[in-house]
């Protein structure tokens, strides 16, 4: 099987993206990760990804303004240019339109600190500990135009423990958020090949 040409994109520290970018290191992994993408200029993962020899590109969203779908056929052409597969959403912190998730349909893929469906959206950890959940952790799911709400392909449980804040909380799950999101993005690819033509 070829490897899948494949882009993260990100708005921050990028600590999922050197996860997925240590595994497409790895000889036979399904993904070769070939370009990062930020819209955000100042966004840690962006020094990241070019220490590790992967090209990085900022697509700034600010320029556009409301207008999403510019910022979206900007980011479309970074993409197209390098005949990019395949898309991992790592803590990419952008609202994509219908029409860019339908262009990447069955071919987006995102993490979401929760095991969804529980917790769509935002502050997740401070909203686990508000329910009194005793369980908390991540999704890997496929990107549809409902936020947060594609079908699940992987998760990852952790305890919430009694001194838990939203810190100590998200630091757990973000440890197994590196373990999952490797295997999950290796099995969506080949899911995704073996729905090829
Ligand atoms: C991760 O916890 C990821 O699950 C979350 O942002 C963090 C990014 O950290 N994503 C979302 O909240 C998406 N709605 P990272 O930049 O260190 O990978």
């Amino acid at each position: 099987m070829s490897r899948v040409l494949t882009a993260v994109l990100i708005s921050g520290g990028g600590s999922n993206m050197d996860a997925l970018l240590r595994a497409s290191a790895e000889p036979g992994y399904p993904a070769d990760i070939r370009l990062v993408v930020s819209n955000r200029p100042d966004a840690g993962g962006v020094a990241k990804a070019r220490s590790r020899g992967v090209e990085a590109i900022v697509v700034d969203h600010r320029p556009f303004g409301a207008d999403r779908a510019a910022f979206e056929a900007a980011l479309q052409d970074v993409l197209a240019a390098r005949s990019i597969g395949f898309i991992a959403l790592a803590g990419f912190m952008r609202i994509l339109t219908p029409g860019f998730v339908s262009l990447w349909r069955g071919r987006m893929i995102n993490i979401h600190p929760s095991l969804l469906p529980r917790f769509k959206g935002l502050d997740t950890h401070a909203r686990a500990l508000a329910a009194g959940d005793a369980e908390h952790g991540c999704t890997v799911h496929w990107v549809t135009p409902e936020l947060d709400d594609g079908a699940v392909i992987a998760q990852a449980r952790v305890p919430v423990m009694p001194d838990d804040d939203a810190h100590t909380l998200a630091a757990r799950v973000l440890v197994e958020e590196h373990r999952l999101y490797p295997k999950a993005l290796a099995d969506a690819v080949r899911i995704m090949d073996r729905s090829a033509p």
